[in-house]
Parts: structure tokens; sequence; C-alpha cells
């Protein structure tokens, strides 16, 4: 056996479950050899409403990608996502102990950012450094072993109801799942399908899945906003379930098939088959009906985007523009709508950087399950090499110490 290790992603999203099983060589190289998806029952929004259906979707996921690769999958990096998540901008500050910033220093100023008013039932899922500024001098990335009095750090903390995390949790260890970490599901998007020439000249990243769109902003190669809205591609599906009188899964279908949100890409005269409810005869109808349901949704959400970004005060900052991901990302017209309203380029954002079944996960559907793998790689580099790893990783109390925290000590 050669010293290949497996790191698993767990992707708990509201239309579908992906369990990514991949290898990582001693050399850091991640090759993807399993994958097993199955849509998801218990979510809505984003968030776990029924432990049972969301056991067993898990479950039925995971056997897949356990057949596929061949390797039986204890822990897992999972997400979570929803309205409850909270993105916050913090600032913290502590004098250095011995003119020389330590990494305990670093460790107290990332604390002292942190302290916060959190509301009781709010938790912090990630704390991510920005930048340091030691006696007055900013856009520090590594202050270890620098001289200084004065440490300053600015951090992103994002937050997330304790009790769906918990629900996440409890759903993997009813699968006999251990759970690695659980990961705001944007930044592991942005793990697999940002450049980081992107993320240092700014980037806006846009996950639009079934029940949620997960919204991260990165200007000068740290995250500065995150934020989500329950809105993605579900809700498109229902409104063809009520515009054209067919089930939610020809709806679907037909979404994928046929769907558009531009007129202009659709010939007036094209007609395409309804398949309708009740055993009644397939209707036929013009292709253009479906953009005129379409179009306005999704410019609702792209305006929602937007008025996101305006209110973070960071849309203008962000050369690289915007990248869009998540299966909604995939409707025909998408990227095109999306650049005529926020008025900057757009593309759309596939997994990249791991090897194996390429050809498998190089869709936006699997950007969250290959960044969760790419985040745990990550992750456990940090652990491995804390004292070389510079920054930008994720710091702040281990999961083992958050978790504890959901769950009270007595867990
Ligand atoms: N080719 C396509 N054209 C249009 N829509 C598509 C296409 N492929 C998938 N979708 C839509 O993408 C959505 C699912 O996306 P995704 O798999 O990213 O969601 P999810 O991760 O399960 O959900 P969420 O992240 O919101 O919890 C569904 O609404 C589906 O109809
Ligand atoms: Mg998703």
């Amino acid at each position: 056996m050669k010293h290949q290790q497996t790191v698993v992603g767990l992707d708990i999203g509201t239309h579908k479950i992906a369990c990514v099983v991949a290898e990582v060589s001693p050399d850091g190289k991640v090759d993807v050899i399993g994958i097993g998806t199955h849509p998801s029952r218990g979510l809505r929004k984003g968030v776990v409403v029924n432990i049972d259906s969301t056991v067993e979707s898990i479950g039925l996921a995971v056997q897949e990608a356990e057949l596929m690769s061949g390797v039986e999958v204890k822990r897992v990096y999972t997400g979570i996502a929803g309205s409850h998540i909270h993105g916050y901008n913090s600032h913290g500050v502590v004098a250095t102990k011995d003119g020389e910033v330590s990494q305990e220093d670093v460790t107290r100023v990332i604390e002292a950012a942190k302290a916060m008013n959190i509301s009781a039932d709010q938790k912090v899922l990630h704390i991510l450094p920005q930048d340091y500024i030691i006696d007055g001098q900013d856009g520090i990335k590594s202050p270890v072993g620098m001289s200084g009095v004065r440490l300053e750090a600015k951090v992103h903390v994002v937050t997330g109801a304790v009790s769906s995390a918990q629900n996440i949790i409890k759903c993997c260890h009813r699968c006999d799942l251990e759970v690695a970490d659980v990961v705001l599901e944007q930044l592991a998007s942005s793990e697999a399908v940002l450049q980081p020439e992107e993320k240092e000249i700014g980037v806006i990243l846009v996950d639009i899945g079934g029940g949620t769109t997960d919204i991260a902003v990165f200007i000068n190669g740290s995250i500065r906003h995150t934020s989500v809205i329950p809105i993605g591609g579900d809700h498109l599906t229902n409104d063809l379930v009520v515009g054209l009188r067919t089930s939610p899964r020809e709806a679907d279908q037909l979404k994928r098939k046929h769907g558009a949100c531009m007129p202009s890409m659709v010939a007036p005269d094209e007609m395409i088959e309804i398949p309708s409810v009740g055993g009644r005869e397939p209707r036929a109808m013009p292709r253009q009906v479906m953009i005129q349901i379409l179009e306005p949704r999704m410019e609702e959400l792209f305006e929602m985007v937007k008025a996101h970004l305006e209110q973070s005060g960071f849309h203008n900052q962000v050369s690289a523009g915007v990248v869009l991901t998540g299966g909604s990302s995939l409707l025909k017209g998408a990227v095109e709508l999306a650049e005529e309203i926020f008025d900057a380029p757009v593309r759309l954002g596939r997994p990249s950087g791991v090897g194996g079944l390429v050809d498998v996960v190089a869709t936006p559907v699997y950007s969250t399950g290959v960044g969760l793998v790419l985040y745990g790689c990550r992750y456990r580099q940090t652990n491995t090499r804390s004292t070389t790893k510079k920054h930008h990783s994720v710091s702040g109390p281990s999961l083992w110490q958050r978790m504890r925290a959901w769950f009270g000590d007595t867990s």
C-alpha cells in the first residue's frame, strides 16, 4: 500500500447530496476516485428539516461513492449554508509580548477580533484572517517573526445557527460518519473554482444551488464578505410547475433541457412538448413561454445578489468580476444575463485543481463537493505543518473545541 490518504467531501445540498472521495499523495496531488450522488429529500433552503430523510439520502450517496472508489468512508468534510449564516468583518488589537510577533500573539489577536456580540443561538464557524497591521503598517500577511509592539488583525468572522450545525453533524453521525469539519459552502466552492490571481485582484463568487444562492467576495487574496440568499434553482422549477402545469420532476427536466433566461437565445417559433400530469396528453408550447417564466426569476435573483454586494460596499473593488457556479449556473443564458445586470465580466466556475475522475466532477454541480475535499487537504496541511503555514488558513478554535461548544461541554 502506498502512502495515499483519503479525503472525503460530503456536500449536503438542498437538491442533491454529493459525496466526493479523493486520494491525496504525499506530494499533495489530489485525485478524485469516487463520486456518489443522491437526490436530497430532507432539506429546505440549505437547512436540514427532516433528519430521517437526510440520513437516508446521505447513506445512499456515500454507499455509491464507496462502491466506485473501493474505499470505506469514515470521516467527511461537510458544508453548511442557509439564511442563518452571517458574515462580519472585525478587528482586534493586542500588545506583543517581546517586541516581536509570536504565533501566540497572532492567536491572541485573532481571539480579540472574535470578541463581538453574537446572539446566543449563533456560533462562530470560521475566523478568516484578512490582514495584519504592525505598529500602523498595514497589508501584512505573515506577521510571525516581525518586530513591533502593537499587533492588529482584520478578520472575517462567519457565524451560523447552532441547531443547524448540530443537525448536520447528527445526520452524519447517524450514518456512522465522523465529521472532520463543517465548512461554509461558498468557502468550499471558492477553493475549487477560483484562481489565486482572481482572489488577489478581487472577485465575487455566486454559487446558485437548488435552495440557496451563496455569495463570497475576495479582495487582496482574502475573503471580505459572505452572505446567503434563500433562493435557488428549485424556485425556478416551482415556477415552471405552476406556469406549465406539470410535475416537479418533469419541470426540472424541461428546465435543464429547454430552459433559458435570455429570450434572444431562443427562436420565437420554437415549440417544445410539455408532459402533463394525471395521464393527460402531452401538449406543445412555444419555448419562449418557458423563457418568460425563467427570465424574471433569474433577473430578480441577480438583482438581489447585486443589492447584497452594494450593501457590502465591495462591489466596485472586484476587477476579476463574477464567477457563477452551482447547478443553476448551467441554465442557458445565466452568464450573459449576469453580465448585463452586474455590468462586469462573468464566467462559469467549474471545479479544477484535482486529477482522477476529472471529466465527471468538472461541472458546477460538484464545486462544493470538490471544494470540501480541497479545503480538507489544506486544513490537514495546516495541522501537520503549522509552523510553516503562513496565512489565510482558517484559524481560531479547533473543530473539536467548536463542536464541543455546539453540543455543550457534556457531549
Ligand atoms: N443544466 C441545467 N440547467 C438549469 N438548471 C440546472 C441544470 N443542472 C442543474 N440545474 C439546477 O441546479 C439546481 C441544483 O444545483 P446544486 O446541485 O448546485 O444544488 P444543491 O447544492 O443541492 O443546493 P443548495 O446548494 O442550494 O443547498 C437545481 O435547481 C437544478 O434544477
Ligand atoms: Mg450547493
